[in-house]
């Protein structure tokens, strides 16, 4: 196992939604199922990586071979996702909530009769796919690849977002609907870098992951 083509290589992968808390008991999320993030942080396993896998909410099981650091909202994954630093390569597969509640309750809140509804004000989360791509002091990592789901206007918004984050990969996901790439088990997916489009078959989850897994460790190894 660990003597695979990722050999000493260090990695961190986000996966699964993030829950930003209203109140108490409620919270906002989204539909990720964290399913192609685990599968990447399993399929780096593999390969012989040293992975530790910060994962939001999800309802599937740790993968083989990695240390899973389980975290809530967007700030505790970028806490999570700092303390795993310096790493070779990370891979931000996680739905990270744009943004959390500014006006979180610390009781929950209570309906009241003929009272208006509350308001839910929002502010902007910290982007964690950009913090690291653009870490100083040593912490860059040699390779960090985001996801991009979208649901119109795939590759021009994922050329926008490699260039915007400064990460070096971005692996375009359809997610519109009708697509069935979120909770399901398939993705087809385009990998943009520098050098432009890779555009792979539609394939499992697992299938993707894996071929994910040998392109980085092509590059770390300089091929
Ligand atoms: O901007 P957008 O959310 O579409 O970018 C998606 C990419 O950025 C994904 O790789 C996601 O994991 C990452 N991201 C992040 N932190 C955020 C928002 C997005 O790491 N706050």
């Amino acid at each position: 196992l660990s003597d695979g083509p990722l050999k000493g290589v260090r990695a961190v992968v986000t996966s699964g939604p993030t829950h930003e808390a209203i109140d108490p008991v409620r919270y906002i999320a989204n539909h990720s199922s964290g399913k192609q993030g685990h599968a990447i942080a399993a399929a780096l396993a593999r390969l012989g990586a040293e992975v530790t896998l910060v994962s939001g909410p999800v309802h599937i099981p740790d993968p083989a071979g990695v240390r899973v650091v389980r975290v809530d909202s967007a700030v505790e994954m970028l806490n999570g996702v700092r303390a795993a630093l310096p790493a070779d390569v990370v891979v931000c597969a996680a739905a990270v909530a744009d943004w959390t509640v500014a006006n979180r309750a610390t009781e929950k809140r209570k309906k009241k009769v003929g009272a208006p509804p509350p308001v839910i004000e929002l502010a902007p989360n910290p982007d964690i796919l950009m913090t690291v791509s653009k870490a100083e002091g040593g912490l860059r990592p040699r390779l960090v690849v985001g996801f991009a789901a979208e649901t119109e206007a795939l590759l021009d918004n994922a050329r926008d977002k490699l260039a915007r984050k400064g990460c070096d990969w971005i692996v375009a996901n359809d997610v519109s609907e009708g697509s069935g790439t979120f909770g399901g088990d398939a993705n087809l997916v385009h990998v943009i870098d520098a050098d432009g489009i890779d555009s792979w078959p539609r394939m499992g989850k697992d299938a993707v992951a894996a071929r994910l897994a040998e392109r980085i460790a092509n590059v770390l190894r300089g091929l």
